[in-house]
């Protein structure tokens, strides 16, 4: 066998799908939470946010060596899990969720939807709207993670056709009967909300509340609260919610982690501050990760360690360009973000020059990787996920097109 097909070989599914009847019977006991749900000696963790597309194995890995201290995986939808089987690639030392699909002329192609590393610290999160697959759906993955995580904030329409994400919050009965029957795991069962509508500042406060104590009595181990509403533009800042954040530590009696446009060690220190037990980061963790870690690298040198992450876990080259434009690139950013990410963090490389690199040789000649071309194998990798390059390039353009107004118009 060679080296390339090795790679894509999966040894005997692990024995993680024998979860027994006591330890699902047995729900964790919170007041041990936090230390049982994070990774030793850390009392407030920084959190790598779950991102669809985004937050794969290489993401997670590069995180962890820039002060992060806890990656959620990106969203996995309960049906999707469900497709997939478990398997350890003794090759890259990973376990594997995969699963098959069929492509033209009768070839089999498996995708991997969630590749972990056994050492490394994960809370899966979940898409889900049926308590009885929420469960089902995470039984092999058990054993290699830390908790779980049900999404009950995301706004796009795949979600809430679904009853998934955000409309969970207007599902309150539902909400429940899924962290009732995922707490049957015997893992700590955390939610990742928004805030709730209301008609001013003081409901949205007290209707998030009474959703998340509904939550908490049927065991639920640990909240993340994206301060806005389902309503609120993610380009606009939520940092007038941050009087929220004591008030939520006060009134509920599980640990309290917070999330929404947090884009320095500053941001971190004002949180904690207000007592909550730790802080979850998104974008400025895909655009502005220097700005957390101690390592003193450049913007340019984390892409080049996130591309050798990349390699190292045979990444889909597709997914991991996807990544690359977004770190480089501003576009989901607040005014404040920008600001704070735009003085030193800055790639020399424009999104165009991305855009026109279509290999692992080219993005990593890019960025002065050093690449060893192999041989062709698409089996097994990272899930590919298409997307088109022109996403990225219409701010860039329309940056272009007002210079050259600009320029007309001196001229
Ligand atoms: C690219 C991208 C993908 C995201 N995917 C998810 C996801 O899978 N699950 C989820 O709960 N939130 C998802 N979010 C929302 C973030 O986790 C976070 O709540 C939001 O961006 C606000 O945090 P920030 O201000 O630190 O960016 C995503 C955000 C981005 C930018």
């Amino acid at each position: 066998m060679d080296e390339a097909s090795s790679r894509n070989t999966t040894a005997a599914a692990s024995s993680s799908s024998t979860t027994s009847a006591a330890s699902l019977l047995s729900a964790p006991n919170i007041d041990e939470l936090p230390p049982t749900y994070l990774p030793d000696g850390v009392n407030f963790p920084l959190i790598l946010a779950p991102m669809v597309r985004c937050s794969t194995l290489p993401l997670r890995t590069l995180s962890l060596s820039h002060s992060f201290h806890l990656p959620f995986s990106e969203e996995i939808i309960d049906k999707s899990l469900l497709a997939c089987t478990l398997s350890y690639n003794s090759f890259l030392n990973t376990y594997d969720f995969s699963k098959t699909r069929q492509l033209k002329k009768g070839k089999i192609q498996s995708i991997c939807i969630l590749r972990l590393l056994p050492s490394q610290p994960l809370i899966l999160q979940i898409g889900t709207s049926s308590p009885q697959l929420s469960l089902l759906s995470v039984q092999p993955l058990l054993p290699h993670i830390l908790g779980i995580d049900v999404n009950m904030g995301c706004p796009k329409p795949f979600s809430l056709k679904g009853g998934m994400g955000a409309a969970l919050l207007k599902t309150p009965e539902l909400a429940r009967g899924i962290i009732m029957e995922l707490v049957k795991s015997g893992k700590p069962v955390s939610a990742k909300v928004r805030l709730l509508d209301g008609e001013n500042e003081d409901v949205i406060y007290n209707n998030t509340l009474t959703f998340i104590n509904n939550l908490v009595k049927v065991g639920l181990s640990l909240i993340t609260i994206h301060l806005r509403t389902i309503n609120d533009s993610s380009h606009e800042s939520c940092k007038k919610r941050y009087w929220m954040i004591s008030k939520f530590v006060d009134d509920l009696n599980i640990p309290v982690i917070i999330n929404g446009d947090v884009w320095s060690k500053q941001d971190v220190q004002e949180i904690k501050e207000k007592g909550c037990k730790g802080v979850m980061v998104a974008r400025g963790g895909l655009s502005g990760m220097v700005k957390f870690g101690e390592t003193g690298k450049g913007k340019d040198e984390l892409i080049g360690d996130y591309l050798r992450l990349c390699l190292q876990f045979d990444n889909h080259f597709i997914n991991t360009k996807y990544v690359v434009l977004e770190m480089i690139n501003f576009r989901r950013l607040t005014d404040e973000g920008k600001e704070i990410l735009d003085d030193t963090d800055k790639s020399k490389f424009t999104v165009k020059q991305v855009c026109g690199v279509k290999d692992y040789e080219g993005l990593c000649g890019l960025f002065g990787v050093e690449y060893v071309k192999e041989k062709e194998e698409e089996e097994e990798k990272g899930v590919e996920r298409k997307y088109d390059d022109k996403y990225f390039l219409k701010d860039e353009e329309k940056k272009d097109e007002k210079v050259a107004k600009k320029q007309k118009i001196d001229a």
